[in-house]
């Protein structure tokens, strides 16, 4: 057994039956774990609910290549390496473009997973090739960005949950930058606007509204967005005025979790030592003693409040994991 609550950031006491560390590709041409299994990276978007009755396969595959090209610089980075530590590294050597996403927690292999994304920019726009091991039949895959199919916070990785185990993810970062800055708070820099300038403006929102996983265990948004058509949008603005949504299509909108949770008055709300965080109401925090029980009472309470209201199912972005694997709420 091993203690898996400094492995993620929401901190519940969880154990795993067995551990399994990569620090070397070879390491998973070998591997043949028992199922059930789970690929952990750093943890942060994982929520171990209780004692998991299997293997944990840890990636800590290290190393970041820059190669310049032309018109691009490719950046070449294990999947065990820490986002933001890479984001930081990059941003060192002036090479643009994921400035945006600067101080999201967790690692590289996790990025495409759940296609991180934040302030008007997706990592799946720079993406090149994802190199994976298929720990089920036990070959080596590349996806191009249309294989992996992405999505809002969805990939291919996360439909098929514990198959491919990402070991190297290539990013081309494109030498002619343009800043992106058409959401709040980036939209009111003023010109020009630099990298640096965003990166920055990034890392003090995101200090302002989420709290620090190392301070405050939380594993950042726990819901997704819900995606709307636009005549339920309607109905719901006449009923919640001041609605906050983002246009998907023609006939869908994202609306603001957040936002619903705030103005339900649903941010008082506490299971055992699980509440709601009151800079960011989508995020919710461990504020010491939480059991993965208390996770699960007050997020299906969330849920239930904002669906009378609303209508609208709000769906973890969080993984839960239960005794023997991925659970739904
Ligand atoms: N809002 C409130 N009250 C709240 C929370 C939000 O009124 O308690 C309002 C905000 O004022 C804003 C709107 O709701 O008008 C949206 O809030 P915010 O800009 O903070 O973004 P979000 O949609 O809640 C998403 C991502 C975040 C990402 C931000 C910034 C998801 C699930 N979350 O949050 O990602 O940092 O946008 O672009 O898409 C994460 O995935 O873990 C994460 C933190």
């Amino acid at each position: 057994m091993r203690d898996l609550s400094n492995l993620h950031t929401f901190r519940l006491p969880a154990q795993c039956f067995d551990f399994v560390e990569i620090t070397h590709t070879d390491d998973l041409t070998t591997l043949q774990p028992r199922e059930p299994w789970y690929l952990l990276g750093e943890g942060s978007n994982t929520a171990f609910i209780e004692d998991f009755q299997g293997t944990i396969i840890h990636n800590a595959l290290k190393g970041i290549q820059v190669d310049e090209l032309p018109e691009f610089f490719r950046v070449t980075v294990a999947g065990g390496e820490n986002w933001h530590a890479l984001v930081s590294e990059l941003r060192s050597k002036d090479i643009n473009g994921l400035e945006n996403l600067a101080l999201i927690p967790g690692s590289v292999g996790a990025a495409p997973v759940q296609n991180i994304g934040a302030y008007g920019v997706e990592v799946s726009q720079f993406i090149e090739l994802v190199t994976a091991w298929d720990v089920e039949k036990r070959h080596w895959a590349y996806f191009t960005p249309l294989d992996c199919q992405f999505g809002y916070r969805d990939s291919i990785f996360k439909q098929t949950p514990g198959r491919w185990f990402i070991t190297e993810v290539s990013f081309l970062l494109p030498k002619n930058w343009q800043p992106v800055t058409h959401y709040a708070p980036l939209n009111d820099l003023s010109t020009p606007v630099t990298a640096q300038a965003v990166f920055d403006k990034v890392i003090e929102t995101r200090q302002r509204k989420l709290p620090d996983p190392a301070v405050t265990p939380n594993a950042g948004s726990f819901f997704k967005n819900p995606v709307v058509s636009v005549e339920h949008l309607k109905a719901l603005e006449a009923k919640l005025p001041g609605l906050v949504s983002y246009p998907v299509s023609d006939s869908s909108v994202k609306l603001a979790a957040g936002w619903l949770i705030d103005k339900l008055g649903l941010k008082s709300l506490s299971v055992g030592d699980v509440g709601v965080n009151p800079q960011q109401a989508l995020v919710l925090i461990n504020n010491g003693q939480a059991q993965g029980s208390d996770l699960v009472a007050l997020a299906q309470e969330i849920q239930d409040r904002v669906y009378d209201v609303t209508g609208v199912t709000l769906e973890p972005e969080v993984r839960l994991v239960g005794a023997h694997g991925l659970i739904d709420l």
